[in-house]
């Protein structure tokens, strides 16, 4: 088992207001209770809508050991974009963490392999900590392409840092910025059919092999790739103990603070 940096996220998509975010990290803090301790390669991590990602917000969050990150970031850092997120706004608001390319933006609001790679560029410029999805369709599955599409969506990740290495940047075990990628098959989210763990680790091991063929063994034993799609706390346990499944990506058992902490401990740590 290599020694990366886990990611254990929760993926509120349009759930949840600020209100009710406070309420939810105060009762995750108490699920979790005093004897929990995270590893420090380990991040708990919420992507609240944008509007849950204030400071009072990320306070409950911090006393819970949770950081939030923004489900997108734009590419620019400012202008007319309406309805985007500008990075470096997130940054001074203290968000050090971004999701990039969720399936649902490449859906239904135009996200493209070229558009998500500009946003990972910039995020990655900033220094943000990143979680960037790949996954393939049903239809895509069912015919034998999944290997080609994760090889297709992962290919911008890897350009992006194949110029940040180029300039110096070397691929970390510990400390941020944390550049993970999230393979999430689209047909097992919010379906309740999650991917078994053999299916989970053949696309994770052949994820990490098109990282090693084109940034290196360092970067590619380096690389934290999370698991998404039907996660629960009865399925994280078998996920993760995937010798190339280094977190989970969780949408709807991370709404319900219960559920969300029962996943934070049943994940090896
Ligand atoms: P799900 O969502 O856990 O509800 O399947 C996962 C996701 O969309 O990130």
């Amino acid at each position: 088992m290599q020694n990366r940096p886990k990611v254990l996220a929760g993926n509120w998509k349009m759930n949840l207001g600020p209100i009710e975010a406070q309420e939810y990290f105060r009762a995750l803090k108490k699920e979790l209770g005093s004897s929990f301790h995270p590893s420090s390669d380990s991040h708990g991590v919420i992507f609240p809508p944008a509007y849950a990602l204030g400071a009072e917000v990320q306070q409950a969050a911090a006393s819970a050991q949770i950081r939030l990150g923004a489900q997108n970031v734009h590419w620019e850092d400012k202008g007319a974009f309406t309805g985007e997120l500008s990075g470096t706004a997130l940054k001074s608001l203290g968000i050090s963490w971004v999701l990039i390319a969720h399936s649902e933006r490449r859906q239904f609001f135009g996200e493209t392999d070229e558009t998500a790679k500009k946003r990972f560029a910039k995020a990655v410029s900033l220094g943000l900590n990143v979680m960037y999805c790949i996954g393939e369709v049903l239809s895509e599955r069912e015919s034998g392409k999944t290997e080609a599409v994760l090889t297709r969506q992962t290919l911008p990740f890897i350009e992006v840092l194949k110029t940040q290495f180029a300039a110096g940047a070397q691929p970390k075990t510990t400390g941020s910025p944390i550049w993970s990628i999230a393979y999430e098959p689209v047909w097992a989210i919010g379906t309740g059919k999650t991917a078994t763990s053999e299916q989970a680790e053949a696309a994770h091991r052949h994820i990490r092999k098109v990282v090693w063929d084109h940034l290196g063994m360092e970067a590619a034993q380096q690389t934290p790739i999370a698991y998404g799609g039907s996660v629960t706390p009865e399925n994280v346990e078998v996920l993760m103990s995937q010798p190339n499944v280094d977190g989970v990506l969780v949408g709807g058992a991370s709404l319900k603070p219960e559920g969300f902490a029962r996943i934070l401990m049943a994940a090896p740590r």
